[in-house]
C-alpha cells in the first residue's frame, strides 16, 4: 500500500481505451468492500460509461471535471442520508479506496468534488446530477471518480516534500 501511495497522483488526461471488463469488477469490489459507519453501507453508485452520457457529466462544474469527457468511465459516489448522518465520511472513504485499487492495476482516476459545488449561479452540482440521472432527492451527491489509462506521466511527490510538521506527537 505504501509502494502505492508514494506513486499516487491524480490523473486527468486519459487514453481513448476502454477499461477492460475484469478490471471493472475489481472496482465494483471495491467500492462495496469500504468500510462505513455501523456498516450501514449508505452509499450506491453509478457507473456512467456512455460517452454521451460523460460529456454531460462533464460539465458539472465549471471547472475541475472538464477531462470527465475522455475518460472511459466516471463512478457516481452517492450517499443515502437518510440512513447515516455521516453519509460523506462513508462515500469518501469509498471514492478514495477505488482510486487506490484503480492505481493498483494501472488505470488512473481523478476526484471531482460535487458536495458543496455549484454547477452554475443558480443550480447545484448536485441537482445537475440528480436530475441527469434521476436520482432520488434522499441520495447526496458526495463525488464523481473520473477513471481511465492515464495519458500523462506525473512522478509521486518526493519524501522530502511531505509536510512532516503536520504531525505532533503527544501535544500541540
Ligand atoms: C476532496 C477532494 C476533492 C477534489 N476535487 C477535485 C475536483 O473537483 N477537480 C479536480 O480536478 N481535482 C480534484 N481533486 C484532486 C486534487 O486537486 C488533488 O488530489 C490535489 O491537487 C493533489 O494532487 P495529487 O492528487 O496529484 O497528489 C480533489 C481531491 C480531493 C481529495
Amino acid at each position: 500500500m505504501i509502494e502505492l501511495l508514494r506513486k499516487r497522483r491524480s490523473i486527468r488526461v486519459y487514453e481513448d481505451r476502454n477499461i477492460e471488463p475484469e478490471k471493472i469488477e475489481i472496482l465494483k469490489e471495491a467500492l462495496l468492500r469500504s468500510p462505513s459507519s455501523r456498516n450501514i453501507n449508505p452509499w450506491e453508485f453509478i457507473f456512467v460509461d456512455s460517452k454521451e452520457l460523460l460529456k454531460k457529466l462533464s460539465k458539472v462544474k465549471e471547472h475541475g471535471s472538464e477531462f470527465l469527457k475522455d475518460a472511459a468511465l466516471g463512478i457516481i459516489v452517492c450517499g443515502d442520508e437518510k440512513r447515516s448522518d455521516v453519509w460523506v465520511e462513508d462515500c469518501s472513504i469509498a471514492s478514495i479506496i477505488v482510486q487506490m485499487v484503480a492505481q493498483s492495476i494501472n488505470v488512473g482516476s481523478c476526484w471531482i468534488q460535487i458536495r458543496n459545488r455549484m454547477h452554475n449561479k443558480d443550480i447545484t452540482s448536485e441537482a445537475y446530477i440528480q436530475g441527469l440521472f434521476t436520482i432520488p432527492q434522499n441520495m447526496k451527491v458526495e463525488s464523481v471518480v473520473s477513471m481511465g489509462y492515464p495519458a500523462e506521466k506525473k512522478p509521486g511527490v518526493p519524501k522530502e516534500k511531505l509536510q512532516f510538521n503536520k504531525i505532533r506527537i503527544n501535544r500541540w
